[in-house]
């Protein structure tokens, strides 16, 4: 009994209030506490950004050295955590195991988990943004059978997590200053994006008061599909299976086939009516990366160029303002960087941490914080009979 709004998908629904991101999306803005995303990724560092989402603020030069103090602290794991890796099967997809092992940081950091402690929560939050990185390439690392590598804190994040990806104990490793910008500048176009799928799984778990590792292990299980952070790897896979320019019309013929479940991966989004804002600074970064790697004709890049024209030409894309989303380009600048296709939701769930966290903090501080129950219009039978087993036809 009741009356309840129906609203399917959450497309009318705002679940809470909120401080940290705004998203205009008629106009393609998106903000983070008032600061635009532009001039974020031409003039910050991503640890920077984190200390904006989390503490409210840009750090001044004092706070900011105290804040990478704080977080390089934490990069390492639990040597019993590295361990727990070899129980996966090396062919695991990497966002399993990320699943897993973040959900288990609780059995490991006891003193992180009383959600009611603002100290506990502070440490939970900075321990995550240090290990994620870690865990991530070790993720990477097990599954090519390589030895997992430490954190060298006297590497900045991204540079550290290049470093754990790429280099290995047999040789000295050099990354290139413009590819290390280019993965500091991809973890701060993921880094929040006020109420999505991911991070409203995030409040919604931790609206329970569950412990802050259990919540991110959530967030990471609702990013992995195709129609969120899962895109990025669906972009790419998309684009090969194209193949070649030529083909690109029969895919969008598809796509607005209403009988085919395809859709143009990369395209459309649930706030932006516009182009994305991230979207735009990728294509730039791209391009950098592809410069930089000396990559000429990479042709992923040139199908998505074309596809992107033409979507943006074609009536069915433009009535329903389908616009390249922020996955659209970082998988062609993931691949040219090394990164296999599994590992590329893999660097969104790494980089969107700091925007989880950011907000279960908020809403756990906020007095209005109740838990997460929906209702639902029922729809089902309103009631019979019972009919015992040997009745029952
Ligand atoms: N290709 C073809 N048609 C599309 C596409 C697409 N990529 N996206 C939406 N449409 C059509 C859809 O068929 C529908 O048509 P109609 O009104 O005739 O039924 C209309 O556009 C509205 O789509 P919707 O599914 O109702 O919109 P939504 O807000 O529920 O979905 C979305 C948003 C992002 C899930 C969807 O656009 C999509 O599936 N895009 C492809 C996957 C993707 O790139 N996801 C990444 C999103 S950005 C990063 C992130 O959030 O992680």
């Amino acid at each position: 009994t009741g009356y309840f709004t129906f609203d399917p998908g959450f497309t009318s629904t705002a679940s809470c209030e909120s401080a940290i991101t705004y998203i205009d999306g008629d106009e393609g803005i998106l903000l983070h506490r008032g600061y635009a995303i532009q001039d974020l990724a031409e003039n910050c560092d991503y640890l920077e950004v984190c200390h904006l989402l989390l503490r409210g603020e840009l750090p001044n030069p004092q706070q900011k050295e105290d804040f990478e103090r704080t977080i390089t602290y934490h990069t390492m794991v639990h040597e019993q955590l590295s361990r727990f890796y070899s129980g996966f099967r090396r062919d695991a997809h990497p966002m399993a195991v990320m699943c897993g092992v973040t959900g288990a940081l609780s059995a490991f950091y006891h003193d992180s988990t009383d959600i009611l402690d603002p100290r506990q929560r502070m440490i939970a939050a900075h321990r995550l943004i240090a290990k994620m990185p870690t865990m991530a390439a070790m993720a990477y690392k097990y599954s090519v059978g390589q030895p997992f590598m430490y954190p060298r804190n006297d590497l900045s994040y991204a540079e550290n997590f290049l470093y754990m990806t790429f280099g290995t104990p047999c040789e000295a490793w050099k990354v290139d200053p413009v590819l290390a910008r280019a993965m500091d500048k991809i973890f701060i176009l993921h880094a929040d994006h006020e109420q999505n799928a991911s991070t409203s799984t995030v409040r919604l778990a931790g609206s329970s008061h569950a412990n802050p590792f259990a919540c991110i292990a959530s967030g990471i299980a609702a990013l992995w599909g195709p129609a969120h952070g899962g895109a990025n790897e669906a972009v790419l896979l998309m684009l090969e299976e194209i193949g070649s320019v030529e083909r690109i019309p029969e895919f969008i013929k598809r796509a607005k086939d209403k009988n085919d479940p395809f859709r143009l991966m990369g395209f459309g989004h649930r706030v932006y009516k516009n182009y994305d804002p991230r979207a735009k600074i990728m294509r730039q970064t791209c391009y950098e990366v592809l410069d930089v790697m000396g990559i000429k004709d990479e042709p992923h890049l040139a199908i998505a160029m074309e596809l992107e024209k033409i979507a943006l030409e074609d009536p069915y894309f433009v009535e329903k303002k389908l616009y390249p989303n922020v996955d659209f380009y970082s998988g062609i600048i993931l691949k040219a960087m090394g990164f296999p296709t599994s590992m590329f939701t893999v660097l969104f769930a790494l980089a969107r941490t700091v925007g989880w966290i950011s907000q279960w903090q908020e809403m756990i501080e906020d007095p209005q914080q109740k838990i997460g129950r929906p209702r639902q219009l029922y729809t089902g039978n309103p009631g019979r009979a019972f009919v015992p087993l040997n009745k029952r036809g």
